[in-house]
């Protein structure tokens, strides 16, 4: 495999697609534009739903671009080595123009002979319907496409759960997908309960090589042909870093690593490293983005990001004023997204205001949340109280919980909010 810094992979994939005929269109920025159905742009095809739909023609029928993607449905994976809540999407287009033999060819050449990516360590998972998507029938056409570069071994059927991509949000344009994944090798893990061929954390996906966008669903969960066959395709370039500077995170590729391995020398817990960064890293380019931390929506989100990260800091001893140089860090190293307009100082007030009200709150109980530690136990009341007098958030002494193995009470936290609730509405 070819040794590369994740900006010459981001030139090479940019390149290759635009060496067959594919015209490189800028990115977009991660707020979506008149499109009520997202809150944040999660795939690099989101911004062309229109081409999809042809409500607007594309510039060229074949398109090339990266694509910062905010994605919080990964959030509970986030610690592992190749989630993030946001990312750069590398991805590549065809509207009305090829389909899936020629799609199949471009990924497997880009994989094979750009990247150098060896053939053997290589699997292909192909559309297979188990009945959950009535009208969509099976995949084997990409199935036959793939043995002329892979065993049939290789080739693995996957149900609509898996490789079923879109739409992304509510309603729009989707398709049955191929995805590549690339064996990170045994010491990732050998087998697992299920005995699967895949396992994750050991066979990575690195390419959704093709979605096959044939279908629109509508908000009603109908779902139509479109008015074109088309193809998406989108690869995670810190996936691709990851795996061809031989890291072992998608955190820790070469222009992270700084900023990386600052928080993880005051954060120690590697995990809890890993959450630190990418939480902050995508509270940056909220932030960056003109988003608020509040109550509501985006700014909700931004305001869990920010305080999951500072609580990650909390619990693993971490000084809480050290949030802002580790976001003005990252800033140095981060490519600002598309239509950020907030200045750097009003992105550090806004959030050190955030992080401030956050922190003394964290102070202000610290002396409950020792004494649950410290009794090894904790009642629905005490968390109750927590919560509805000190104004602790419940994801807070969750978190608290697991870090020193403690059993949340459910039930009895359950029945006191109950009761709680029963009360108010007297
Ligand atoms: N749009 C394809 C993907 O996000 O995987």
């Amino acid at each position: 495999m070819k040794q590369m810094t994740t900006e010459e992979i981001k030139n090479t994939f940019l390149d290759y697609f635009q060496n067959n005929g594919h015209l490189v269109i800028p990115k977009s920025g991660i707020i979506p534009k008149n499109d009520p159905t997202l809150l944040f742009i999660n795939a690099g095809m989101a911004p062309l739903k229109d081409y999809f739909l042809q409500k607007t023609i594309p510039p060229s029928k074949r398109l090339t671009n990266y694509q910062d993607c905010i994605r919080l449905i990964d959030i509970d994976s986030i610690g592992d080595s190749y989630h993030g809540t946001s990312f750069r999407m590398m991805g590549s287009w065809s509207f009305g123009d090829y389909f899936k033999e020629e799609s199949i060819e471009l990924a497997f050449k880009l994989i094979t002979e750009v990247f150098g990516f060896p053939k053997e360590k290589l699997y292909a998972t192909v559309f297979v319907n188990d009945g959950t998507l009535p009208g969509v029938p099976d995949d084997f056409e990409s199935a036959e496409i793939w043995k002329k570069y892979l065993p049939a071994d290789r080739i693995i059927p996957s149900p609509p759960s898996d490789n079923f991509w879109g739409p992304p949000g509510d309603s729009g344009p989707c398709g049955p997908c191929t995805e590549v994944f690339f064996d990170r090798g045994e010491s990732f893990g050998s087998t697992n309960e299920n005995k699967d061929i895949l396992i994750s954390g050991r066979h990575i996906e690195i390419w959704n090589a093709g979605v096959f966008m044939e279908y629109f669903i509508d908000e009603e969960k109908n779902i139509s042909l479109l008015p074109q066959k088309c193809v998406d395709t989108g690869a995670g370039m810190e996936r691709f870093a990851m795996i061809l500077q031989n890291k072992n995170s998608i955190h820790e590729i070469d222009q992270y690593e700084i900023p990386f391995s600052y928080i993880a020398e005051n954060v120690l817990d590697l995990k809890w490293s890993r959450i630190v960064f990418d939480h902050l890293k995508t509270s940056l380019l909220m932030l960056q983005s003109g988003i608020k931390p509040s109550n509501q929506k985006e700014g909700y989100l931004l305001r869990r990001l920010i305080r999951r990260s500072l609580t990650g800091m909390y619990l693993n001893g971490c000084d809480l004023q050290k949030s802002n140089d580790f976001l003005s860090l990252i800033s140095e190293h981060l490519e600002k997204p598309t239509g950020a307009y907030v200045k750097d100082e009003e992105v550090v007030s806004i959030f050190s205001n955030e992080s401030g009200l956050f922190s003394k709150m964290l102070k202000r109980n610290k002396k409950y949340f020792d004494k649950i530690v410290a009794e090894g136990n904790l009642t629905g009341e005490y968390a109750f109280a927590l919560k509805a007098t000190h104004g602790v958030p419940e994801e807070l002494v969750r978190e608290l919980c697991n870090k020193y193995h403690i059993t949340f009470p459910e039930d009895d936290f359950l029945e006191k909010m109950t009761q709680h609730k029963e009360v108010s509405k007297k």
